[in-house]
């Protein structure tokens, strides 16, 4: 084993389908590299204490040489305690009959109660990545209620959205999906984001002249990705599980350990300062660079007109969410009448 000290990774939701992903992977060293021994701190609750004690022992029995030890509780005290990296996945899903409301107010009060467990007892610099649906209002929930850690330090994933936009180019041209870069994702995960191609190359040329057909990259390319998530759940019966393992970690490998020295961007949701128009005070996907830990906003980009109301649209969508997200917790904190 590597001589480095092991990292504390937190998995909340552990015992679901995207824990049984992301567990492996980030044993593997998929997250943190080869090199950096972790240990697993996997958080779900007690309906699935027995599957996370299950999914304890695969890990064990898997024999990983980067794995240094592996908590699984649920309590959100001890599994928050001294973690470097803490990925949010666990949430409350939508059931049939429930509406939008009542599905935000089981998952902000949960990001607000899981935001004070992970102020009280993370490392400092902690990183955060909040995965769970509505993923950029629950990590803004999670903000709000942990003010002790930096803003710069919660985040939400919009890599799946971004790798889907790379994978469908890379389809479309025939050519290897790492010579696709500078997608962009913009706003929220959600269908109204923004997959933006105008500043895409594809093997170092402009993605819409290798493409050859605006009217795809205009029309069907951003519905495809706007739509792919329930896509994969009509397809599967189940929502996208290893997909949003793998770029999960792709999201934070880059963040802790930097984007590619050829200044070649990723899509993250990041707490937002207003750049390119976007809202203030909401977590909104934008193009970033990582270094040395920190990421930055790629700034300069030319939007034209069609992409600035795309770009208006998905923000808008972010300051409902966020208004919705505010009247569930005050109506929660004035209890049941
Ligand atoms: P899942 O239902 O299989 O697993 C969720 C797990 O969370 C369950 O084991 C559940 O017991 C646990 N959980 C519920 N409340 C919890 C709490 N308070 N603390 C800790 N754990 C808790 O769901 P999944 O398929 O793994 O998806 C997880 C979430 O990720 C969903 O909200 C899904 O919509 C979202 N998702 C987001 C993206 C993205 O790109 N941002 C992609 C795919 C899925
Ligand atoms: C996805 O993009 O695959 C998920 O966010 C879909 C979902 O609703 O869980």
């Amino acid at each position: 084993m590597s001589k480095a000290p092991p990292k504390r990774i937190l998995v909340t939701g552990a015992a679901g389908q995207i824990g049984y992903a992301i567990c492996p992977m980030i044993a593997r060293g998929a997250m943190l590299g080869p090199d950096q021994p972790v240990i697993l701190h996997m958080l779900d609750i007690e309906p699935a204490k027995q599957a996370l004690e299950g999914v304890k022992m695969e890990l064990i029995d898997a024999a990983y040489p980067l794995l240094a030890g592996v908590v699984a509780t649920t309590d959100a005290e001890e599994a928050c305690k001294g973690v470097d990296v803490a990925v949010m996945v666990g949430g409350f899903p939508r059931k049939a009959g429930m509406e939008r409301k009542d599905v935000m107010s089981k998952n902000v009060a949960i990001y607000k109660a899981q935001a004070a467990a992970l102020e009280k007892g993370a490392a400092a610099g902690c990183k955060v990545l909040v995965v769970a649906n509505p993923a950029n209002t629950n990590a803004l929930i999670l903000k709000e209620n942990a003010p002790s850690i930096p803003a710069e330090n919660i985040t939400c994933l919009t890599r799946l959205d971004h790798n889907r936009a790379v994978g469908q180019l890379a389809e479309r041209s025939g050519v290897h999906n790492t010579k696709v870069k500078n997608v962009i994702i913009w706003g929220n995960h959600s269908s109204t984001q923004y997959p933006d191609v105008n500043h895409a190359t594809i093997d170092g040329k402009p993605a819409r002249e290798v493409i050859g057909n605006d009217e795809y990259l205009d029309g069907e390319f951003i519905q495809v990705v706007q739509q792919r998530g329930a896509a994969i759940i009509k397809a599967r019966g189940l929502s996208s599980a290893l997909s949003a393992a793998s770029s999960a970690c792709d999201h934070i490998r880059d963040w802790v350990l930097g984007t590619p020295a050829d200044g070649s961007y990723v899509s993250m949701g990041v707490y937002s300062d207003g750049s390119y128009g976007a809202p203030k005070g909401v977590i909104y996907s934008f193009p970033v660079t990582c270094k040395d830990g920190k990421w930055t906003i790629v700034q300069g980009l030319s939007i034209d007109d069609k992409s600035a109301a795309k770009m208006k649209a998905t923000g808008d969508e972010l300051v409902e969410e966020k208004a919705l997200a505010l009247e569930c917790l005050a109506e929660s904190a004035l209890g049941p009448n």
